[in-house]
Formats: structure tokens, C-alpha cells, sequence
């Protein structure tokens, strides 16, 4: 079939079940650490809330061990995926660190606040969080950006349609 019209069609199926799932966004792994323990889980739900100071925003699911860690964790990291990193989505997304040290493997050395900063990333955002809330199903955190760099990658940032979930090593990133 037609590549256009087969994403026309994944996207319209998704349409007529939930509206928010046609919310676009980038792929993310973000780092967190409380206490001794340390994870990274992939997200989509990342946003910018403030730009002087620069401050952002993201989600933690609930039924995720890293949100055992959102509840009291002072910094977390956002690192920005690149073009071909599905990979390192699926790694940080489809398992769990209650089960797994996911970082293992994964080269990273601390960043200012002891946090681990993921050496293959686009981009990474360091933050210190000035705000926790509960809401509905997700523990949203909002970090003042403390620290940042950029790594010199081909291409642009991974981009994420939520109809590619269930297909991911297909089509995250076809977006
Ligand atoms: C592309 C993609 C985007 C995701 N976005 C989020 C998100 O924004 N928030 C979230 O809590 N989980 C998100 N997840 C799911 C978690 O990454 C996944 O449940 C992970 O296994 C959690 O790991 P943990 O149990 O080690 O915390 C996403 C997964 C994928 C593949």
C-alpha cells in the first residue's frame, strides 16, 4: 500500500479513538536519582513552560518505576533523541529499571547535580525541579534548566506520533 496512505489511515483509526493521541512531539530519555537509586525511562510528554529562564515540563506515568523516583527526586535530565536513536527509545521504554539497569551499556558520566547525562543524545537539559503535581494519572515535574549541551549528530531530533506506539520499531520517528 501507498506509504502516505497507510499513515492517512493508522492516523484517522487513531482519530476516532482519542483525539490527544494525534499531540505530536519529540523522544526523549530522561535521567532521575533519588537517594542511591537511578533510572531513565523514554518519554514523548515534554514541553517548554518558560524560555528566561529557561524551564521545562514532563510526565511521569504512574505505574513507571521512575515515578517512585519523581515523587522526591530534586534534578532530573531531558535528553533529545536524534533521527535513528529509535533503538535507544525502545531500550529505555519497553523495559523496566525495577527489573533491569538499563543504563548499563549506556555511556554517561554525572552532570552538575549527580544526575547521569547520556553521552549519545542530540541535545541534554540538565534541571532542577521548582515544581511537583500530581495530575490524573502523571506526576508532572517542572525544572529550571541548570546545565545543557549540544552534540554535533546528523539530522534533526526523533519525532513521535502516538499511533506509532504499538509499532514502534517500525515507525517511531516516521512522524
Ligand atoms: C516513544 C515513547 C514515549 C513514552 N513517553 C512516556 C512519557 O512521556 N511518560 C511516561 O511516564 N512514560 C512514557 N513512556 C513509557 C515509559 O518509557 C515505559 O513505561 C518505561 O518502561 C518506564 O520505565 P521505568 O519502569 O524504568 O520507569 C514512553 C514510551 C515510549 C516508547
Amino acid at each position: 500500500m501507498n506509504e502516505n496512505l497507510r499513515l492517512q489511515e493508522k492516523t484517522e483509526s487513531v482519530a476516532s479513538k482519542r483525539a490527544d493521541w494525534l499531540i505530536p512531539s519529540g523522544v526523549f530519555v530522561i535521567t532521575l536519582k533519588s537517594g542511591q537509586k537511578v533510572n531513565a525511562y523514554t518519554a514523548a510528554w515534554v514541553v517548554r513552560v518558560s524560555e528566561e529562564p529557561v524551564m521545562v515540563q514532563v510526565a511521569v506515568w504512574e505505574k513507571n518505576y521512575s515515578y517512585t523516583l519523581a515523587k522526591d527526586c530534586t534534578h532530573f535530565v531531558v535528553h533529545i533523541l536524534s533521527a535513528g536513536q529509535q533503538k535507544t527509545a525502545l531500550h529505555f521504554g519497553r523495559k523496566s529499571g525495577r527489573d533491569t539497569d538499563k543504563l548499563q551499556g549506556y555511556s554517561n558520566k554525572p552532570g552538575v547535580s549527580g544526575v547521569p547525562v547520556l553521552k549519545d543524545c542530540l541535545a541534554y537539559l540538565e534541571c532542577e525541579v521548582i515544581f511537583r503535581r500530581q495530575f490524573g494519572d502523571h506526576m508532572v515535574l517542572v525544572g529550571r534548566v541548570i546545565n545543557s549541551g549540544i552534540n554535533s549528530r546528523p539530522g534533526g531530533p526523533l519525532i513521535y506520533n502516538h499511533h506509532d506506539y504499538d509499532e514502534p520499531g517500525v515507525d517511531i520517528g516516521a512522524g
